[in-house]
């Protein structure tokens, strides 16, 4: 069977970050059954046109990485309502091509959708902002199962890492739902 490669994008660049640990526990679930690769675009400037070409090499490097997955799985926080800044200059530079006559990468991709928050919405109203951007980047969105982590605090373990108890069924539903996506789209 074709391993798939599935890219990471953490909205948090925050070290003991939930979302990232979130994205580890995927990483460790899928185990062998893709390839699963926490995305590192803490170097990529904040996007200024200026600077756009010839693309820095942080951008260049991102920009392979997705062109090479066969999907990609978002992990945000919400910040007041809405995903991350950083999340959002990463996109817009995805959104751009490297060089002219050349197609942006996000367009076609397969792409799921989760997130972990403090609040009750388990960054819900984050995702709806985020699936807006991806579906007008013609990201092929996967609409259902989307995950929703809530109340975050409530699902730790004595050390303060996330436990994932209540969020773990739909954790593991999401990961097969989003394999057997993909495999659609070949
Ligand atoms: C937050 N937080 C938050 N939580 C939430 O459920 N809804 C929200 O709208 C917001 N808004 C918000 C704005 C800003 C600027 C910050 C810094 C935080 C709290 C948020 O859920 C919490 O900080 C998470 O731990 C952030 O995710 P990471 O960094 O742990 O992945």
């Amino acid at each position: 069977m074709e391993k798939y490669k599935i890219v990471a994008v953490v909205g948090s660049l925050r070290k003991e970050s939930y979302n990232l640990q979130l994205a580890e526990a995927v990483r460790t679930k899928v185990g062998s059954l893709a390839d699963f690769e926490i995305l590192d675009y803490s170097d990529v400037p904040l996007f200024n046109e200026d600077i756009e070409f010839p693309a820095p090499e942080s951008v260049q490097r991102v920009r392979e990485k997705i062109k090479q997955a066969d999907g990609v799985w978002f992990f945000s926080p919400e910040y007041n309502h809405f995903f991350t800044g950083v999340l959002k200059n990463l996109i817009d530079w995805l959104s751009r091509p490297i060089r002219e006559n050349e197609a942006q990468v996000l367009a076609g991709k397969p792409a799921a959708v989760s997130g972990a928050s403090l609040g009750m919405s388990g960054t819900a109203i984050a995702q709806d902002h985020l699936v807006t951007l991806i579906s007008f980047l013609n990201m092929n969105v996967m609409n259902a199962p989307r995950l929703t982590v809530p109340s975050i605090k409530q699902q730790l373990n004595a050390e303060g890492k996330l436990a994932l108890t209540a969020s773990e069924p739909f954790l593991e539903q999401q990961i097969s739902s989003f394999l057997s996506f993909i495999k659609k789209t070949k």
